[in-house]
């Protein structure tokens, strides 16, 4: 588990060949992995991603390929707002973007748990971020609010950090239109 999986496979057979499930408590290696080599993500510890699988299994979605984790989401249910679901991280693999995958994370995120309401943070440079909210948003024909949440001042100034707008989609349909 030290590098990026690697794929030959059309992308027609990774939309069907790919699952989307909860993770066990095995799969936090991988999922550390994968935000290692998205080379995006804050990256926490092995030890956060696998008590993450532990405690969070049920509003965290793996992606995985042949057998291999290729993406994850991890979210929680806000504790003053328990049906909110609030993503944490998202990625995928290098090799298996563009195919759908972190939209259809989103959607699975969305069956599972039957929450109405979504939130994530997002800086205002990362499109590709900003891209995968906005169309899981407008396919599930939700409204979508960004409100600044942590700026500087929240960071601490030997380690700063790009201030994170907060993406609020509430009124989320269950059944996605694409
Ligand atoms: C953001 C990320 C998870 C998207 O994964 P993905 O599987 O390639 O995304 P999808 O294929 O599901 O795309 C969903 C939508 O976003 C758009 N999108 C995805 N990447 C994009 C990019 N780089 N630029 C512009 N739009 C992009 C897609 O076109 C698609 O829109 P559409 O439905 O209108 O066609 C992936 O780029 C990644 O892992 N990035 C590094 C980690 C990161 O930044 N995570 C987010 C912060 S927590």
């Amino acid at each position: 588990m030290t590098s990026t999986r690697q794929t030959t496979l059309p992308t027609e057979d990774i939309r069907t060949q790919i699952t989307f499930r909860p993770p066990a408590l095995t799969d936090g290696a991988a999922m550390w992995r994968v935000a290692r080599d998205s080379a995006r993500l804050d990256l926490n510890s092995p030890y956060a991603y696998t008590l993450w699988a532990r405690d969070f299994a049920d509003t965290t979605v793996v992606a995985e390929v042949d057998g291999e984790v290729v993406g994850f989401v991890t979210g929680y249910r806000r504790p003053t707002e328990p049906e909110t679901v609030m993503v944490w991280q998202v990625a995928v693999d290098d090799n298996f973007r563009g195919h759908g995958i972190a939209r259809r994370m989103l959607d699975e995120l969305v069956a599972r748990t039957g929450t109405t309401t979504v939130e994530t943070t997002i800086t205002d440079d990362n499109q590709a971020s900003q891209a995968l909210f906005t169309s899981f948003s407008d396919h599930h024909g939700a409204d979508h609010e960004v409100t600044p949440l942590f700026t500087s001042v929240h960071f601490p100034a030997d380690a700063p950090a790009e201030p994170e707008l907060l993406h609020r989609i509430s009124g989320i349909s269950a059944q996605p239109v694409y």
